[in-house]
C-alpha cells in the first residue's frame, strides 16, 4: 500500500530549430528518403545546434511544463532527467538543469537507461512521491544523441533526433500510477552502446580514431528483441494492473521505428488509433520520445481523466519496460 497517490500535473516538450529532412541526409550517406521511410517512418529529424546541450533542451522543456501546471520552479522538490547524452560526464545534466530553472539547492540527478529512461524515471518518480518522500518531482526524458552520431555510419545516422519531454507530479488523492513491469539484461552492451569515455575502455587518441565514442548498433537483432520485449512487458504490466486490453485508451511506446511500433501493436492487437506515434517529426529520441509524444497528446487536448494510457519502451542496456498509468483531472 503506498501513503500517498500521484498524478501530473503539467507537460512540456521542446525540440531544437534545426531540422535535418531524409533528403538533407542523401546530401553525404549513401541512402535515400525512400529508404529511410518504409524501413523507419522517419521523415526530418531536430539535431540540436553545437551551442545547444542536453541540459538546454530539457530545460526549455520543463519550462514548458512548469507553465502549463502553473507552477513556479521553486515549488518542485526534485529534479530527474533521464538522459544518455548528459552534458558531462559529471556532474549529472539534471543539476545544470535545476539551476538554470531556478530550483534552487534542491536534489537532483540523471537516471542514465537509454530509451527506457522516462519508465525507470516515471516508476522511480511516483515511488518518491507515493511514499511521501517529495510532493512534487520534475522529471525530463532529453538526449542530444546528434552530438554522439557517426555522422558517415548510414545505419545509425539516420535514426537519431535530438529533443526533451518532461512531466511534472504532484502528490494526489487519486493514483495515476497503476503498475510498472521493469527489465535489464547487460549480457550483450554491444547490440546497442556508445563506449564514450567510460572506465571500460577510457578515451585515447586510438579510441577516437576508431570511433568508439559515438552509437553502435546491431540493427536487426535490436530490432526483433525490441518488439519481443514491448509486447512481453506490454502484456506484464496489464496483468499487475488487473486490466485488459481492450481497457487502454493509449499505447504510448517509444518511438524507435514505426515498423517495431506496429509489429508491436499488431502482437498486442491493439487498434492503431490508440496507439500514439509521432517518430515521423523527431525519428528516435530515445529518452525523450514518450514525454514528447504524452506531451503533444495532452497538449491536443485528447486525454480525458480516467483514461488508461500504457507507456512502454526498449532499448540499450539492454532494458525495457512498461508503466500502466490512469490520467487525472
Ligand atoms: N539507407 C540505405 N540502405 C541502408 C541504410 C540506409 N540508411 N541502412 C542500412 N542499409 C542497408 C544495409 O546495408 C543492408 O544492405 P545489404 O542487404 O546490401 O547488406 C540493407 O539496407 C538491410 O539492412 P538491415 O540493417 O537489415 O535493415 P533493417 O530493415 O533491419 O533496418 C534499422 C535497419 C532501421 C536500423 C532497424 O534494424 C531498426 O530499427 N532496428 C532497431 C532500432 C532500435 O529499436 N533501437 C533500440 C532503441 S534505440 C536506443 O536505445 C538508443
Amino acid at each position: 500500500m503506498s501513503l500517498h497517490g500521484v498524478k501530473i500535473v503539467g507537460v512540456g516538450h521542446y525540440a531544437p530549430a534545426r531540422v535535418v529532412t531524409n533528403h538533407d541526409l542523401e546530401t553525404w550517406l549513401d541512402t535515400s528518403d525512400e529508404w529511410i521511410t518504409t524501413r523507419t517512418g522517419m521523415k526530418p529529424r531536430h539535431w540540436a545546434s553545437e551551442e545547444e546541450a542536453t541540459s538546454d533542451l530539457a530545460t526549455d522543456a520543463a519550462s514548458a511544463a512548469l507553465v502549463h501546471a502553473g507552477l513556479s520552479a521553486q515549488e518542485v522538490d526534485c529534479v530527474i532527467v533521464a538522459t544518455v547524452t548528459p552534458d558531462y560526464d559529471f556532474p549529472a545534466t539534471a543539476c545544470q538543469v535545476a539551476s538554470k530553472l531556478g530550483a534552487l539547492d534542491k536534489p537532483a540527478f540523471d537516471i542514465a537507461i537509454a530509451c527506457s529512461g522516462f519508465i525507470y524515471g516515471l516508476t522511480v518518480a511516483s515511488g518518491l512521491i507515493r511514499s511521501g518522500v517529495y510532493r512534487r518531482v520534475m522529471l525530463i526524458g532529453a538526449e542530444s544523441l546528434s552530438k554522439i552520431l557517426d555522422k558517415d555510419d548510414r545505419s545509425t545516422a539516420i535514426l537519431f533526433g535530438d529533443g526533451a519531454g518532461a512531466v511534472i507530479l504532484e502528490r494526489s488523492e487519486e493514483d495515476s500510477f497503476l503498475a510498472a513491469d521493469l527489465g535489464a539484461d547487460g549480457s550483450r552492451p554491444e547490440l546497442l552502446y556508445a563506449q564514450g569515455s567510460g572506465a571500460r575502455k577510457p578515451l585515447d587518441h586510438a579510441a577516437l580514431d576508431a570511433k568508439v565514442h559515438l552509437i553502435h548498433m546491431q540493427g536487426p537483432e535490436t530490432f526483433k528483441l525490441a518488439v519481443t520485449k514491448m509486447v512481453e512487458s506490454t502484456d506484464a504490466v496489464l496483468g499487475k494492473a488487473k486490466l485488459v486490453k481492450a481497457d487502454v485508451t493509449f499505447l504510448i511506446p517509444h518511438q524507435a521505428n514505426k515498423r517495431i511500433i506496429d509489429a508491436m501493436a499488431r502482437y498486442l492487437d491493439v487498434p492503431a488509433d490508440k496507439v500514439v506515434v509521432n517518430i515521423a517529426e523527431y525519428g528516435n529520441t530515445s529518452a525523450a520520445s514518450i514525454p514528447m509524444a504524452l506531451s503533444e497528446t495532452v497538449r491536443a487536448g485528447i486525454v480525458k481523466p480516467g483514461d488508461i494510457i500504457i507507456f512502454v519502451a526498449f532499448g540499450g542496456g539492454l532494458s525495457w519496460g512498461a508503466v500502466a498509468w490512469r490520467w487525472a483531472a
